[in-house]
């Protein structure tokens, strides 16, 4: 299968994944990453493995809608079986969701249904949880809302602190989305109406 990953930041999802790609028996290949963000180090890890990139960049468009359909036109020119997003900040149309259903993944930095959005790590502290974590979803049109098909948890020690817990959940990120990716690959996973098959059972 043809993988496409879009990013905006640092990009250290994108690069477990290229790491993981190069394993000798794994099943898929990353073919693009695709950026909103020209100076997203992401763009230079593709680059470093010769991988193909592209910029959509939104402050040159109006509208989201605008936006989603340059970003799909790049993402169609890839004839990509996977699109994973790997720290890709923009919220993404319903129309571009949809075009993208069953093929387009997600990982979250919280256990969800907790904390959909932003400063996640920040939320859980405040809560006064014991434990946090990271989700990895299939992308449907409700933001970070979509069945989710893995989770990995770290424990919420007293003296953790917004950046140390982002750091331990990191670290689960890091290892889960590889996994999950390879499930996709093999075909193991496919998302039905509301709810994710893992090898054909529920789950
Ligand atoms: C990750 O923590 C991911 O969960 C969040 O954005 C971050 C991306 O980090 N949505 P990186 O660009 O992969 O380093």
């Amino acid at each position: 299968p043809r993988i496409l990953v879009l990013a905006s930041g640092s990009g250290t999802n994108l690069q477990a994944l290229i790491d993981a790609s190069r394993e000798r028996d794994f099943p898929g290949q990353i073919v693009a990453v695709g950026c909103n963000r020209p100076q997203a180090f992401a763009l230079e890890r593709a680059a470093q493995a010769n991988i193909d990139t592209f910029i959509v960049n939104h402050q040159d468009y109006g509208s989201r809608e605008e936006f989603d359909g340059a970003l799909m036109a790049e993402i169609r020119r890839h004839n990509p079986d996977l699109v994973v997003l790997a720290g890709f900040m923009r919220i993404l149309t319903t129309d571009f969701v949809r075009a993208l259903r069953g093929t387009m993944l997600n990982i979250h930095p919280s256990l969800l249904p907790k904390y959909t959005g932003l400063n996640t790590h920040q939320r859980a502290l405040e809560a006064g949880d014991k434990v946090h974590g990271v989700s990895i979803h299939f992308v449907t049109e409700e933001l970070d809302g979509g069945p989710v098909i893995a989770q990995a948890e770290v424990t919420i020690d007293p003296d953790d602190t917004p950046e140390s817990l982002a750091e331990k959940v990191q670290e689960k990120e890091h290892l889960l989305y590889p996994i999950v990716v390879r499930w996709f690959c093999e075909g193991r996973i496919h998302l039905g109406t509301d709810y994710v098959l893992f090898d054909g059972e529920l789950l």
